[in-house]
């Protein structure tokens, strides 16, 4: 399948809003869509929590009615992908794929064989793709790193052995789980796993920018790429970067529309999650909007410090001054 046929978009070249924890909850995701992406991940979910009828793990999956929601499932045993495929397949019928997470390298995942631990056991990590396969309707993809640490990891034989196992596309964030964040995203790396592999390969890390989108794609020949830090507090870079894939002019957006956005991500959230919740858990996405505003700590202390709807009001009316003034 060509990239644009397993992320459902009339796009040759699909741009993707990554999976975040904590990040791309519904409200978010929603926002990215009608900016420009072509499909937005939901956080990681945990095989076990969904296994577990976990009411708190289920709220992380709500979709769009569309097919533009990918779940991305982290776990460890075969079996385990199987039955939570089972039992989202049961409850949902928009999803457009299922995600494996092999690159999270929080340790608390990691200790468990999770996330990047699995890059350490590659027959392992086989079974799974094929375990997933076996039962899912809609595609499967792996999100990837690309080793554990600076020793010598053979990336592209894990990469093919997740293609031999049927996986329909490969993310590589070019990285090793060591790195964390440090240093930056090997586009070496990346175009090797691209030559070795007949599925298509998305590239991520490090693309903040239609420049760094642009060159990451004739860097690595990729099929794709995924955006993940470079969208937070302007979800708009889907619009330039599509705008500069098609040799458009980049339109900026206007103070109004920032603010609206920001207006349009709180009011669904409290929607579904009520004034409390939405309000706290929207205070770091002010933090990643008012960066770039000059002399912004006053702005940022009271964006981490709102208690409800009619402060959050008074502070868009100074975000909108600011925004201008900019
Ligand atoms: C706060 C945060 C949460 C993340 N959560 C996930 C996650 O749930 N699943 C995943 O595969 N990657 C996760 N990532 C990694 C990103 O998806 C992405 O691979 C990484 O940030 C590199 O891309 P970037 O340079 O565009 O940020 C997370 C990253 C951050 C900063």
């Amino acid at each position: 399948m060509k990239a644009k046929e397993i992320f459902r978009t009339d796009k040759d070249i699909p741009v993707l809003a990554a999976p975040m924890a904590g990040v791309t909850d519904h409200s978010f995701r929603t926002i990215l869509l009608e900016n420009g992406a072509d499909c937005v991940y939901t956080e990681m979910v945990s095989c076990k929590g969904l296994l577990y009828g976990n009411q708190k793990t289920f709220e992380l999956i709500k979709t769009d009615g569309k097919m533009r929601t990918a779940v991305q499932l982290f776990g460890h045993e075969p079996s385990d992908f199987m039955k939570a495929i089972d039992v989202l397949q049961k409850r949902y019928d928009d999803l457009l794929l299922f995600d494996i997470n092999m690159g999270c390298p929080a340790p608390k995942i990691y200790k468990e064989g999770d996330g990047s631990a699995l890059l350490k056991d590659p027959a392992l990590a086989m079974k799974i793709v094929e375990a997933a396969k076996s039962v899912s309707a809609i595609p499967v993809t792996v999100k990837m790193r690309t080793g554990i640490d600076s020793s010598l990891y053979d990336y592209t034989g894990f990469a093919s052995g997740l293609e031999r196992a049927g996986a329909d596309a490969v993310t590589v964030h070019g990285r090793t789980r060591e790195q964390f964040y440090s240093g930056s995203s090997d586009r070496n790396k990346i175009r090797e796993i691209k030559e070795a592999l007949s599925i298509p390969v998305i590239a991520n890390g490090d693309i903040f920018s239609e420049e760094d989108a642009f060159s990451m794609l004739e860097d690595t020949g990729a099929d794709g790429i995924m955006i993940a830090r470079g969208m937070l507090g302007d979800p708009f870079i889907f619009g330039r970067i599509r705008n500069r894939l098609e040799g458009k002019e980049t339109l900026q957006p206007s103070p109004e529309d920032k603010t609206e956005v920001i207006r349009r991500q709180y009011l669904m959230a409290e929607e579904e999650k009520g004034e409390y919740t939405a309000i706290r858990e929207l205070r770091k996405h002010l933090v990643w909007y008012v960066k770039g505003i000059r002399n912004a700590a006053s702005l940022r202390n009271r964006a981490l410090s709102i208690e409800n709807r009619s402060e959050l009001e008074g502070l868009l009316r100074e975000l909108l001054i600011r925004f201008r003034e900019a």
